[in-house]
């Protein structure tokens, strides 16, 4: 038995509790647990003290950081609470330095950052092609058509197996299958790469990493007044997503040939009654959400299929029945792959790319025994329930064969990397095309070997990644 049946949500007793009861680690005047948390290692290992105090406080805990309070859920039955009594326009935490500098040059928000109606417009416009799955499937040649690219660039650039920086490779990669978005190969994959494209790529990590944790715990009016080295970085790296975004989005919305059935933005930009500027926003935060996040969990799975050489076995077995030699792997193969499907779920689970996501309560709110207010910040623990014993017997291990299992009991809301209910995230569906469809090419050619066997440190840097270059090798088949 590889899942455990999820604990009965405990009913909201007749009289619930109040927000202060809710049990969590010091609480200090001024810095609240900070000072716990840097000697557990500080914000690059946050992943792995929230495991430990979900551990010792249980299903709910409740944590102060300097003056951010928030409160941590970990158990399928809050998650499926919380689902349940969400509103219609479920918000996340604020980004305020992405709204300040939205404020800044008059651009509009996108999915990322919008909320109420606006948020539900916008996303309603991009919600039928995105989540679709039969229209999801209509992209499987053009991430063909990368895929051919990246497994040729595979060939060349290897030395004796090993592929320098191999998650900046996945990163260009994951970059060209914007060519959904755009009808626009960048030649990312070639010899000579397009100098733009880079740069967005390096912009991206900017608002999303070295910028992001210095601006999301001091305030951005700070920043803004003192026009702070840490403030002028953020706004250059956004000035350059948007203007380079923009010459695509502008340059696609010039063709007017007939559209293609895989015609994503074409559609979406048919249909809707968006103006110009939201598209922008909308359709660079779909770059922005949908890069790094896709290469970075192509990159657990290379890691996770490298150290499991049975269940990759297993998998090209799958791969070899269902994919006739010579020819591509398409969205209609996958259909009749569940193997393959577990790998990537199981993959996720292990070594999920987003550790959390955000909540903040739009009206008072109970979950489990507690009664939480209106504006609470909830976040979402979602590596910490992958990481549980309780919901996940031999967590530590790769098991795809878990999700196979005819009687499997796995509750689905102990499994959420892209987020739970109308906020979810929208690039899902495509994201598992992509890598899907990439297992498939990488797997049929390549044997992914390990040339280590030493645990892997990981870090927090805004996504999960490894503290060091992956050890693993791709040899010919
Ligand atoms: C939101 C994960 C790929 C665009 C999210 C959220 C998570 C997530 C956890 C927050 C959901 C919530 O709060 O409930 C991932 C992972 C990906 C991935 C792990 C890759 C494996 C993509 C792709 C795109 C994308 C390919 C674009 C095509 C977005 C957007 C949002 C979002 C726009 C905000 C949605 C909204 O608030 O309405 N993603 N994502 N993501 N993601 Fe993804």
């Amino acid at each position: 038995k590889d899942a455990v049946a999820p604990a009965a949500c405990p009913h909201a007793p007749s009289r619930t509790q109040g927000l202060d009861t809710i049990p969590g680690p010091t609480n200090w005047p001024l810095v609240g647990s900070l000072i716990e948390l840097l000697c557990k290692g500080g914000l690059t290992r946050q992943h792995e003290a929230l495991i430990d105090y979900h551990k010792k406080f249980g299903k709910i805990f409740r944590m102060k950081l300097g003056s951010f309070e928030s409160v941590h859920i970990g158990a399928p039955c809050l998650l499926e609470a919380l689902n349940r009594k969400e509103g219609s326009y479920p918000q996340r935490l604020e980004i305020k330095p992405w709204k300040a500098y939205r404020d800044l040059r008059d651009e509009a928000y996108g999915l990322l950052i919008l909320e109420g109606k606006d948020w539900q417009r916008v996303r309603s416009a991009f919600q039928q092609k995105l989540m679709k799955p039969t229209e999801v499937i209509k992209l499987d040649r053009k991430v063909n058509q990368v895929m051919v690219d990246f497994v040729d660039r595979i060939g060349r650039i290897n030395k004796n197996g090993r592929i320098e920086d191999l998650y900046f490779e996945l990163n260009k990669w994951s970059f060209e299958i914007c060519l959904v978005l755009y009808d626009k190969r960048f030649g990312l994959l070639q010899e000579k790469v397009n100098e733009e494209a880079m740069h967005f790529i390096t912009a991206v990590k900017t608002v999303m990493m070295s910028t992001f944790g210095m601006m999301i715990v001091t305030p951005v009016e700070l920043h803004k007044t003192f026009n702070t080295k840490t403030w002028r970085d953020h706004t250059a790296a956004w000035d350059s997503i948007f203007s380079i975004a923009k010459v695509y989005i502008d340059k696609k919305l010039k063709k007017n040939a007939v559209r293609a059935p895989d015609d994503l933005i074409g559609d979406i930009l048919h249909q809707s009654s968006l103006s110009k500027k939201e598209l922008y926003a909308a359709i660079t935060e779909l770059q922005v959400g949908g890069v790094e996040t896709t290469a970075n969990s192509m990159l657990w799975l290379i890691f996770n299929l490298s150290r499991n050489p049975d269940a990759q076995k297993k998998l090209l077995q799958e791969i070899r029945e269902v994919v006739p030699s010579g020819q591509s792997p398409s969205g209609e193969h996958i259909k009749s792959m569940p193997y393959l499907k577990a790998c990537l779920k199981e993959s996720m689970r292990l070594s999920p790319s987003v550790p959390f996501t955000s909540r903040t309560l739009d009206k008072d709110t109970v979950l489990g025994d507690y009664a939480i207010p209106k504006g609470t910040v909830l976040m979402i623990n979602s590596h910490a329930l992958g990481s549980s014993e309780e919901y996940f017997d031999d967590s530590k291990q790769f098991k795809p064969e878990r999700w196979l299992r005819e009687n499997s009991n796995i509750n689905p809301f102990a499994h959420v990397p892209f987020g739970i209910g109308k906020r979810m995230c929208i690039g899902r569906r495509l994201a598992e095309l992509q890598l899907q469809l990439a297992m498939c090419w990488l797997v049929r050619d390549y044997e992914i070997v390990a040339t280590d066997n030493e645990p892997l440190d990981v870090i927090h840097s805004g996504l999960l990644v490894p503290s060091k270059e992956l050890p693993v090798a791709f040899i010919r088949r």
